[in-house]
Protein backbone atom coordinates (compact mmCIF):
# COMPACT_ATOMS: atom_id res chain seq x y z
CA UNK A 1 0.00 0.00 0.00
CA UNK A 2 1.48 2.85 -1.08
CA UNK A 3 0.83 6.32 2.22
CA UNK A 4 0.13 9.51 0.72
CA UNK A 5 0.54 12.43 3.38
CA UNK A 6 -2.92 14.83 2.98
CA UNK A 7 -1.34 17.76 3.59
CA UNK A 8 0.21 21.30 2.30
CA UNK A 9 2.28 21.74 6.01
CA UNK A 10 5.70 21.49 4.89
CA UNK A 11 6.92 21.21 8.56
CA UNK A 12 5.24 18.07 8.54
CA UNK A 13 5.70 16.88 5.10
CA UNK A 14 9.33 17.29 6.10
CA UNK A 15 9.66 15.26 9.38
CA UNK A 16 7.09 12.52 7.67
CA UNK A 17 9.96 11.87 5.07
CA UNK A 18 12.46 10.82 7.91
CA UNK A 19 10.67 8.17 8.50
CA UNK A 20 10.60 6.98 4.53
CA UNK A 21 7.33 5.95 4.32
CA UNK A 22 5.67 8.68 2.06
CA UNK A 23 5.34 8.13 -1.18
CA UNK A 24 3.57 11.11 -2.41
CA UNK A 25 1.12 14.18 -0.93
CA UNK A 26 -2.24 15.55 -1.71
CA UNK A 27 -3.33 18.60 -1.49
CA UNK A 28 -6.64 20.74 -1.84
CA UNK A 29 -7.58 23.96 -1.62
CA UNK A 30 -9.05 24.28 1.66
CA UNK A 31 -5.46 22.85 2.95
CA UNK A 32 -3.43 25.30 0.80
CA UNK A 33 -5.76 28.32 2.50
CA UNK A 34 -4.63 26.94 6.17
CA UNK A 35 -1.04 27.36 5.00
CA UNK A 36 -1.50 31.18 4.17
CA UNK A 37 0.36 30.90 1.17
CA UNK A 38 0.25 30.62 -2.91
CA UNK A 39 -0.82 26.88 -4.28
CA UNK A 40 2.25 27.14 -6.49
CA UNK A 41 4.55 28.03 -3.53
CA UNK A 42 3.39 25.25 -1.70
CA UNK A 43 3.64 22.59 -4.74
CA UNK A 44 7.34 23.87 -5.28
CA UNK A 45 8.30 23.25 -1.66
CA UNK A 46 6.54 19.77 -1.59
CA UNK A 47 8.35 18.66 -4.86
CA UNK A 48 11.53 19.38 -3.43
CA UNK A 49 11.10 17.16 -0.28
CA UNK A 50 9.28 14.19 -2.00
CA UNK A 51 9.98 12.47 -5.14
CA UNK A 52 6.30 11.24 -5.82
CA UNK A 53 2.98 12.02 -7.09
CA UNK A 54 1.92 15.53 -5.51
CA UNK A 55 -1.51 16.19 -6.11
CA UNK A 56 -2.64 19.65 -7.24
CA UNK A 57 -6.47 20.42 -7.79
CA UNK A 58 -7.73 23.03 -10.19
CA UNK A 59 -10.34 25.36 -8.92
CA UNK A 60 -11.78 26.10 -12.22
CA UNK A 61 -15.18 24.39 -12.44
CA UNK A 62 -15.53 24.08 -16.23
CA UNK A 63 -13.45 22.14 -18.53
CA UNK A 64 -11.40 24.54 -20.58
CA UNK A 65 -10.73 26.47 -17.44
CA UNK A 66 -9.54 23.16 -15.67
CA UNK A 67 -7.82 22.08 -19.00
CA UNK A 68 -5.79 25.47 -18.53
CA UNK A 69 -5.56 25.51 -15.49
CA UNK A 70 -4.38 22.02 -14.86
CA UNK A 71 -1.83 21.99 -18.24
CA UNK A 72 0.37 25.10 -16.00
CA UNK A 73 0.22 22.95 -12.88
CA UNK A 74 1.06 20.11 -14.79
CA UNK A 75 4.20 22.27 -16.33
CA UNK A 76 5.43 22.97 -12.50
CA UNK A 77 7.00 19.29 -12.18
CA UNK A 78 6.65 16.03 -13.75
CA UNK A 79 5.35 14.83 -10.46
CA UNK A 80 2.43 17.07 -10.32
CA UNK A 81 -0.99 15.26 -10.06
CA UNK A 82 -3.85 17.07 -11.42
CA UNK A 83 -6.65 16.86 -8.88
CA UNK A 84 -9.95 17.18 -10.69
CA UNK A 85 -13.58 17.25 -9.03
CA UNK A 86 -16.12 14.71 -9.68
CA UNK A 87 -18.52 16.49 -11.68
CA UNK A 88 -19.53 16.34 -15.56
CA UNK A 89 -16.39 19.20 -16.05
CA UNK A 90 -14.08 17.36 -14.18
CA UNK A 91 -14.71 13.97 -15.91
CA UNK A 92 -14.64 15.57 -19.47
CA UNK A 93 -11.18 17.00 -18.53
CA UNK A 94 -9.83 14.05 -16.86
CA UNK A 95 -10.31 12.68 -20.62
CA UNK A 96 -8.31 15.45 -21.88
CA UNK A 97 -5.37 15.36 -19.35
CA UNK A 98 -5.42 11.25 -19.77
CA UNK A 99 -5.23 11.77 -23.29
CA UNK A 100 -2.33 14.20 -22.73
CA UNK A 101 -0.34 11.39 -20.31
CA UNK A 102 -0.78 13.48 -17.57
CA UNK A 103 -1.71 12.18 -14.50
CA UNK A 104 -5.10 12.71 -12.54
CA UNK A 105 -6.55 12.29 -9.36
CA UNK A 106 -10.36 12.35 -9.28
CA UNK A 107 -11.56 13.59 -5.91
CA UNK A 108 -14.60 14.34 -4.23
CA UNK A 109 -15.80 10.40 -5.29
CA UNK A 110 -19.25 9.34 -2.48
CA UNK A 111 -20.59 6.15 -5.23
CA UNK A 112 -19.00 3.38 -7.11
CA UNK A 113 -20.82 5.09 -10.05
CA UNK A 114 -18.99 8.16 -9.88
CA UNK A 115 -15.89 5.56 -9.82
CA UNK A 116 -16.44 4.31 -12.90
CA UNK A 117 -17.05 7.02 -14.67
CA UNK A 118 -13.08 7.55 -13.77
CA UNK A 119 -11.84 4.71 -14.88
CA UNK A 120 -13.70 4.66 -17.92
CA UNK A 121 -12.35 8.29 -18.57
CA UNK A 122 -8.66 7.31 -17.19
CA UNK A 123 -7.95 8.81 -14.00
CA UNK A 124 -4.36 7.94 -12.39
CA UNK A 125 -6.12 7.65 -9.32
CA UNK A 126 -9.75 8.05 -7.95
CA UNK A 127 -10.12 9.71 -4.10
CA UNK A 128 -13.20 8.01 -2.00
CA UNK A 129 -13.62 10.29 0.56
CA UNK A 130 -14.79 8.02 3.74
CA UNK A 131 -14.49 9.80 6.68
CA UNK A 132 -17.05 12.74 5.03
CA UNK A 133 -19.40 9.74 4.22
CA UNK A 134 -18.70 8.61 8.33
CA UNK A 135 -20.11 11.56 9.11
CA UNK A 136 -23.63 11.91 7.33
CA UNK A 137 -24.26 8.77 8.88
CA UNK A 138 -22.78 6.20 5.64
CA UNK A 139 -20.53 3.34 5.68
CA UNK A 140 -17.34 5.15 3.85
CA UNK A 141 -15.68 1.79 4.23
CA UNK A 142 -18.42 -0.09 1.84
CA UNK A 143 -17.52 2.39 -1.19
CA UNK A 144 -13.86 1.12 -1.16
CA UNK A 145 -15.07 -2.77 -0.75
CA UNK A 146 -17.99 -1.47 -3.70
CA UNK A 147 -14.63 0.48 -6.11
CA UNK A 148 -12.35 -2.23 -5.27
CA UNK A 149 -14.97 -4.89 -7.35
CA UNK A 150 -15.59 -2.91 -10.26
CA UNK A 151 -12.48 -1.92 -10.83
CA UNK A 152 -11.25 -5.77 -10.18
CA UNK A 153 -14.42 -6.37 -12.95
CA UNK A 154 -12.91 -4.63 -15.52
CA UNK A 155 -9.51 -4.66 -14.78
CA UNK A 156 -9.16 -0.71 -14.77
CA UNK A 157 -5.63 0.40 -14.05
CA UNK A 158 -7.27 3.63 -11.92
CA UNK A 159 -5.40 3.30 -8.13
CA UNK A 160 -8.13 3.84 -5.03
CA UNK A 161 -6.71 6.53 -3.06
CA UNK A 162 -8.86 6.19 0.11
CA UNK A 163 -9.17 9.91 1.35
CA UNK A 164 -10.54 11.62 4.07
CA UNK A 165 -9.30 9.34 5.99
CA UNK A 166 -9.52 10.43 10.30
CA UNK A 167 -8.04 7.55 12.18
CA UNK A 168 -5.72 4.07 12.19
CA UNK A 169 -9.05 2.40 11.35
CA UNK A 170 -9.46 3.83 8.62
CA UNK A 171 -6.04 2.77 7.11
CA UNK A 172 -6.03 -0.32 8.11
CA UNK A 173 -9.59 -1.30 7.21
CA UNK A 174 -8.82 0.47 3.48
CA UNK A 175 -6.04 -2.05 3.26
CA UNK A 176 -7.85 -4.92 3.83
CA UNK A 177 -10.31 -3.12 1.49
CA UNK A 178 -7.53 -3.25 -1.36
CA UNK A 179 -7.67 0.28 -1.52
CA UNK A 180 -4.10 0.66 -3.44
CA UNK A 181 -3.11 4.24 -1.74
CA UNK A 182 -3.98 6.00 1.56
CA UNK A 183 -3.92 9.63 1.75
CA UNK A 184 -3.72 10.70 5.55
CA UNK A 185 -3.20 13.47 7.97
CA UNK A 186 0.32 14.02 9.60
CA UNK A 187 -1.56 13.01 12.87
CA UNK A 188 -2.78 9.94 11.91
CA UNK A 189 0.49 7.82 10.23
CA UNK A 190 2.02 8.50 13.52
CA UNK A 191 -0.69 7.01 15.34
CA UNK A 192 0.03 4.39 13.22
CA UNK A 193 3.59 3.36 15.33
CA UNK A 194 2.05 3.54 18.87
CA UNK A 195 1.10 0.08 20.36
CA UNK A 196 1.07 -0.07 24.55
CA UNK A 197 2.29 -3.71 24.33
CA UNK A 198 4.94 -2.10 21.87
CA UNK A 199 6.11 0.67 24.73
CA UNK A 200 6.27 -1.11 27.84
CA UNK A 201 7.91 -3.90 26.67
CA UNK A 202 10.82 -2.19 25.37
CA UNK A 203 10.54 -0.27 28.46
CA UNK A 204 10.74 -3.76 30.50
CA UNK A 205 13.31 -5.11 27.73
CA UNK A 206 15.12 -1.62 28.76
CA UNK A 207 15.23 -1.81 32.11
CA UNK A 208 16.15 -5.36 32.37
CA UNK A 209 19.31 -4.80 30.25
CA UNK A 210 20.26 -2.05 33.09
CA UNK A 211 19.92 -4.76 35.74
CA UNK A 212 22.12 -6.81 34.08
CA UNK A 213 24.39 -4.39 33.11
CA UNK A 214 25.30 -2.68 36.74
C1 LIG B 1 -7.97 14.07 -0.22
O1 LIG B 1 -7.40 14.18 -1.26
C2 LIG B 1 -8.70 15.14 0.45
O2 LIG B 1 -7.93 16.29 0.30
C3 LIG B 1 -8.89 14.89 1.92
O3 LIG B 1 -8.59 13.57 2.25
C4 LIG B 1 -10.20 15.37 2.45
O4 LIG B 1 -10.27 15.06 3.82
P1 LIG B 1 -11.33 15.73 4.81
O5 LIG B 1 -12.66 15.14 4.55
O6 LIG B 1 -10.82 15.38 6.18
O7 LIG B 1 -11.30 17.22 4.52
Amino acid sequence: MQFFLDTGDIDEITKASQWGLIDGVTTNPSLIAKTGRSQKDVITDICKIIDGPISAEVISTDKEGMIKEGAVLAEMHPNVVIKLPLTEAGISACKWFSTNDIKTNVTLCFSANQALLAAKNGATYISPFIGRLDDIGQDGMQLIHEIRAVYDNYGYPTEILAASIRHTMHVHQSALAGADVATMPYSVIKAMFNHPLTTSGLEKFLADHQKANK
